[in-house]
């Protein structure tokens, strides 16, 4: 295990808030999932590896779309696996692991295509993760996976934490704003960085697409308040202010998540990259 601050995080109070929103069902996490598998062109036969699978959607609709092959879902996290292998209960062809993608021991060239979806970006040494990813690949094998683009273009990024920090929600300002450096999230948004990363791992024939698949964050406003507050950027900037109490945190993000609750949920605008890439089978 090398990315310890990763294992405590998303076993502690990370991993419990993410895996609370994926209690849910959600159309628009399967939309992403549906992208993903197309863009890996996973066939029936396919040996499947899931990074940072989670709570294992992604694994789930991979087993699917692939009922002659198998998929072995990792993660570093213990309750979000214990999640995943409820909800997979029916499928025989998936199976999940508690694993650091950066270093652990894959068998070499076991599987045909990698994916991940918002799994990938928080490798302290993403080469050597990658990398170490390839050599799990056959030659000319697939690598698919679904990432944020910059934080100034995430409206869900921009939207609350402008208002946690009392300002208009421009997304310059926001960023510049952040009582931080940026969230680990967003390691992997410039493109050009993506590329070098890729090809520095032994990867080729980069792809990177833009998508706009919104975000549900709860069923009102305050849900989507309780919600932000109980994870990821948003619980640090309320962390890095002594002078906000949480009920005040939370009125100003509920009256700033007004505009975007419908029917369906409260539903922001998301802006991912979808990268796809080919092992050249050296590194
Ligand atoms: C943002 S969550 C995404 C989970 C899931 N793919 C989804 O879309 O719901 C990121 C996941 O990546 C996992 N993760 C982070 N670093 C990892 C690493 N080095 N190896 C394996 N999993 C990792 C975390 O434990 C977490 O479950």
């Amino acid at each position: 295990m090398r990315n310890t601050e990763q294992f405590s995080a998303w076993n502690g109070a990370e991993g419990a808030a993410w895996a609370a929103e994926r209690e849910t069902e959600d159309r628009l996490q399967a939309e992403l999932c549906g992208r993903l598998l197309e863009a890996a062109r996973v066939g029936s036969r396919d040996r499947v590896l899931d990074i940072g699978c989670g709570t294992g959607d992604t694994s789930r609709m991979a087993a699917r779309r692939a009922p002659e092959g198998q998929v072995v879902g990792i993660d570093l996290s213990a309750p979000m696996l214990q999640q995943a292998r409820r909800a997979a209960a029916g499928l025989d062809n998936v199976l999940f692991e508690q694993a650091d993608a950066q270093v652990h021991a894959f068998p070499a060239a076991g599987f045909d295509v990698a994916i991940s979806k918002y799994g990938a970006m928080f490798f302290a040494d993403p080469v050597a993760a990658f990398a170490n990813i390839g050599r799990a690949l056959r030659p000319a094998g697939r690598l698919a996976f679904v990432c944020p683009q910059p934080p100034e273009d995430c409206e869900w990024y921009v939207v609350p934490v402008a208002a946690l920090l009392g300002i208009e929600p421009r997304p310059q300002a926001v960023v510049a704003g952040y009582p931080g450096p940026a969230p680990a999230m967003f390691v992997l948004s410039d493109p050009t960085h993506i590329d070098r990363v890729l090809a520095a791992s032994g990867f080729t024939d980069v792809s990177i697409e833009p998508l706009h698949v919104p975000h549900r964050f709860g069923s009102t406003p305050a849900d989507a308040a309780d919600a932000f507050l109980a994870s990821g950027p948003t619980r640090y900037v309320v962390e890095q202010d002594d002078g906000l109490t949480w009920e005040a945190a939370h009125a100003r993000l509920t009256a700033s998540l007004e505009p975007y609750a419908g029917s369906g949920g409260v539903l922001l605008p998301g802006a991912q990259w979808l990268v796809s890439a080919q092992w050249t089978g050296e590194r």
